[in-house]
């Protein structure tokens, strides 16, 4: 084994072994014995034979005494064979640690003679280390967004082994990402470095496993590996994802407030804070914001408010989902809005034409109405109809257009006002309705004649009224309304002279009281009759007629009186004819009350007046028919001559008017007639009659020409006898309707009028 060991590598070695030999010339050993061994020898083992490398015999053996002297004693001497053993095992590592030349100097002292022989046995290196890293496993975060190239150092690992058995290259397992490089540190150490290749995607592949490998130069090779544990980090690299873009969703109208919508959900593949999604509205009209809520962590969409789908029909929320690191993703929820029927219908009425007159023909537009549902479908749908009296009906124009119409002739004085109710249903389930109630006024028209209360009047009227009173009464009734109901009362038509009408009666328009104007006289008209108009005001007015009839009743209103003979001035008694053929009860008195005038009668029987006459003072008049008979002349010539008196009167006064100019016309204010004295013409005092007119004479030639005739001297003027200006005209001046003529005037005075008896 010597042998093999120093002829094999005798030539490295002395290359090796030259600065040894030098150092071993210093302490001038000529002869040095030299051994290669390798290490880890076991105990025992023979380095060589030192008997036969030192010329020394067997025999000799145990007298030289063959020892070792070292410091530390590796080797032991066999002294019967004189071999040279390890008598430990020899780490060569652990003498001489990386050195590359491993020499253990040492000496051989032999006694009898005491020599000393120096040995050096070089301990040559064995493959007995493997690499080995200080950790079996290494764990290493990188991000993923690193970019490639970076370089990762490691630990590196160790191998005792010196020369070729020490380390000598790392291996990485194959993998995409990363690559194997060596590094040395500025003192020259090597260490691996990782060296990232390619970009990780964490959502890809967050985790890689790589083996190190560290192998030696030996021979077999030996190796040491590690795991290299790489957990790839999160970057937010990742936007939020929608599963769809559009969502669809449909709503009823009526749920509540909170009502949970729908929920969106998308996803990150990133991990962490930066998978953290929050939701938001994105770009949304108000309404949207009005009725809908989004919860930002949950993504949940809630009503807010009461949807109405009359409102809007749908909704579209665009909505955005951000990662903290704003990267966003947007979706489309697309809320479509069922409709209930929750909306009653509406009534309009866009015009009525109130109030309607009443002769309205059947057919007349009273108004028209527009109904409006905000519902769809047959939610929405309106029909319309009238409730109550049939006296309406609609009429459907268009489309939720419908025309009120009369569907009978109306009548105001029936009923005046109607209130009209429209009820509007839908066709929803269940329906909605509503309605309205639209008043109608009937307006009048003069459509009704005044109707008086009776067919026709009859008042008896005693004489000797008070002018001005009321006699009677009509009143008609007219059931129009205003102007056209409102009647007034007037005198059409009479039995009177026309004329004459106005100084006898008149009427109260207002309230149909007929008044006298005069007090009537029995004596002189009996009855009279008269026909009223009740008229209304309408346009045209409406008018009827009534007659009223009056009778003027008798009163013992005239006293007896002595006429012939006429009283003397101091009232003494004259003389009267009384025939003798007279009765019993011939001047008589039949008035009730009686009424009664006193004078003392003288009875004159006599022929002749003229006979009589001077025995008058003294002596009764002779009563025989003789004188009767002269008396009854006397009258009758009297009776002539006024006659005749009268005739010329006539005559002259008719001439003269022809010939004259007209007059100027006075006026006299009306009134009553006076009996203060004997032929004044007649005044008329104010306000004595509810009703006055006016007089109209010539005034001028009545003063002039025709003042206050006495026909007859010696004869007072009939102050009791009335005898009225009305009365007379119409007799002389037939269809003079103009203004009274002259010889009016005359017949107007109080004219003296010859009454033998009155009763
Ligand atoms: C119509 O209705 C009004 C208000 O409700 C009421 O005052 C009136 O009396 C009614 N008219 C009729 C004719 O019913
Ligand atoms: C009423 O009487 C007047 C006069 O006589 C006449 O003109 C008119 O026609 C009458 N009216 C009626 C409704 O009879």
């Amino acid at each position: 084994m010597r042998q093999s060991a120093g002829r094999s590598s005798s030539a490295r070695c002395l290359q090796v072994l030259w600065p040894f030999l030098l150092s071993l010339f210093r302490v001038a050993l000529p002869d040095q014995i030299r051994y290669s061994i390798p290490e880890e020898l076991t105990k025992n083992s023979v380095v060589a034979n030192l008997a036969k490398d030192l010329g020394l015999s067997f025999r000799d053996l145990p007298a030289r005494k063959l020892r070792i002297s070292a410091e530390k004693d590796y080797f032991i001497i066999n002294p019967e064979s004189g071999d040279l053993l390890v008598s430990d095992r020899i780490d060569r590592e652990r003498i001489c640690g990386k050195q590359p030349l491993c020499v253990l100097d040492f000496d051989i002292v032999a006694e009898n003679p005491l020599s000393i022989f120096p040995v050096a046995v070089t301990v040559q290196d064995i493959n007995d280390n493997i690499p080995q890293f200080k950790q079996s496993k290494v764990d290493l975060k990188i991000g993923e967004s690193t970019k490639p190239g970076k370089t990762f150092p490691l630990d590196p690992a160790v191998d005792a082994d010196a020369g070729p058995n020490s380390l000598q290259r790392y291996l990485l397992n194959d993998n995409e990402y990363f690559d194997l490089t060596e590094n040395e540190t500025p003192d020259g150490d090597k260490y691996p470095e990782l060296i990232l290749k390619d970009s990780l995607d964490r959502e890809e592949h967050n985790f890689h496993q790589l083996v190190l490998t560290a192998v030696d130069g030996g021979s077999p090779p030996q190796s040491g590996t590690t795991q290299i544990h790489i957990q790839v980090t999160d970057a937010n690299d990742n936007p939020p994802v929608f599963s769809q873009d559009v969502f669809r969703v449909t709503l009823r109208e009526d749920v509540p407030p909170g009502f949970s919508v729908f929920r969106v959900t998308a996803t990150d593949q990133d991990e962490g804070v930066n998978a953290e999604i929050t939701y938001s509205f994105h770009n949304v009209d108000e309404l949207v914001e009005h009725f809908f809520n989004l919860d930002q962590r949950t993504g949940e969409i809630t009503t807010k408010d009461e949807l109405d789908f009359e409102t809007a029909n749908s909704y579209t929320l665009n909505i955005e989902a951000k990662d903290p690191g704003d990267l966003a993703a947007h979706c489309r929820v697309q809320v479509k809005i069922l409709d209930e029927n929750d909306c009653a219908p509406e009534v309009i009425v866009t015009s009525v034409f109130t109030p309607l007159p009443e002769n309205s023909p059947p057919g007349t537009v009273i108004a028209l109405i527009k109904t409006r549902d905000r519902d769809s479908g047959e939610n929405g749908e309106v029909y319309c109809h009238v409730l109550g009296n049939g006296e309406f009906i609609l009429k459907s124009s268009s489309k939720n257009y419908y025309k009120l119409v009369t569907d009978r002739a109306l009548d105001r004085e029936e009923i005046p006002e109607y209130n009209v109710t429209i009820t509007a249903t839908d066709r929803g389930k269940p329906p909605l309705s509503s309605r309205i109630s639209i008043t109608l006024r009937v307006s009048d028209v003069n459509d009704n004649v005044p109707v008086f209360q009776q067919a026709s009047y009859l008042v008896h009227v005693p004489e000797n009224n008070p002018p001005g009173a009321s006699i009677a009464q009509v009143s008609a009734s007219d059931p129009d309304l205003g102007p056209n109901g409102h009647v007034s009362y007037s005198i059409v038509a009479s039995d009177l002279e026309p004329r004459a009408l106005s100084s006898y009666v008149s009427v109260n328009p207002q309230s149909g009281v007929v008044f006298a104007q005069r007090a009537f006289d029995h004596e002189q008209l009996r009855a009279f009759e008269l026909t009223l108009q009740a008229r209304d005001q309408g346009s045209p007015a409406l008018s009827a007629n009534v007659s009223l009839r009056v009778l003027v009743g008798d009163l013992n209103d005239n006293a007896p009186r002595v006429l012939y003979p006429a009283l003397g001035p101091d009232g003494s008694a004259l003389f009267d004819l009384v025939p003798r053929a007279a009765e019993t009860g011939y001047p008589g008195t039949g008035g009730r009350p009686p009424l009664s005038a006193t004078a003392t009668l003288h009875l004159v029987f006599a022929d002749s007046l003229q006979e009589v006459l001077p025995d008058l003072g003294d002596s009764p008049a002779p009563s025989d028919a003789q004188a009767e008979l002269q008396f009854y002349l006397v009258v009758a010539l009297a009776l002539i001559s006024v006659l005749f008196l009268l005739a010329v009167i006539l005559a002259v006064a008719l001439r003269l008017r022809s010939s004259s100019s007209p007059a100027s016309w006075g006026c006299f204010r009306p009134g009553l007639i006076s009996k203060s004295g004997p032929g004044v013409v007649p005044t008329y005092s104010e306000g004595t009659l509810p009703y006055s007119y006016n007089l109209c004479v010539a005034s001028q030639s009545a003063k002039t020409e025709f003042n206050f005739l006495n026909v007859t001297p010696g004869v007072a003027p009939a102050q009791d006898l009335l005898c009225d200006d009305a009365s007379w005209v119409p007799h002389t001046n037939h269809g003079d309707t103009g203004a009274p003529s002259a010889s009016d005037t005359i017949l107007k005075v109080g004219f003296p009028l010859i009454r033998l008896f009155s009763f």
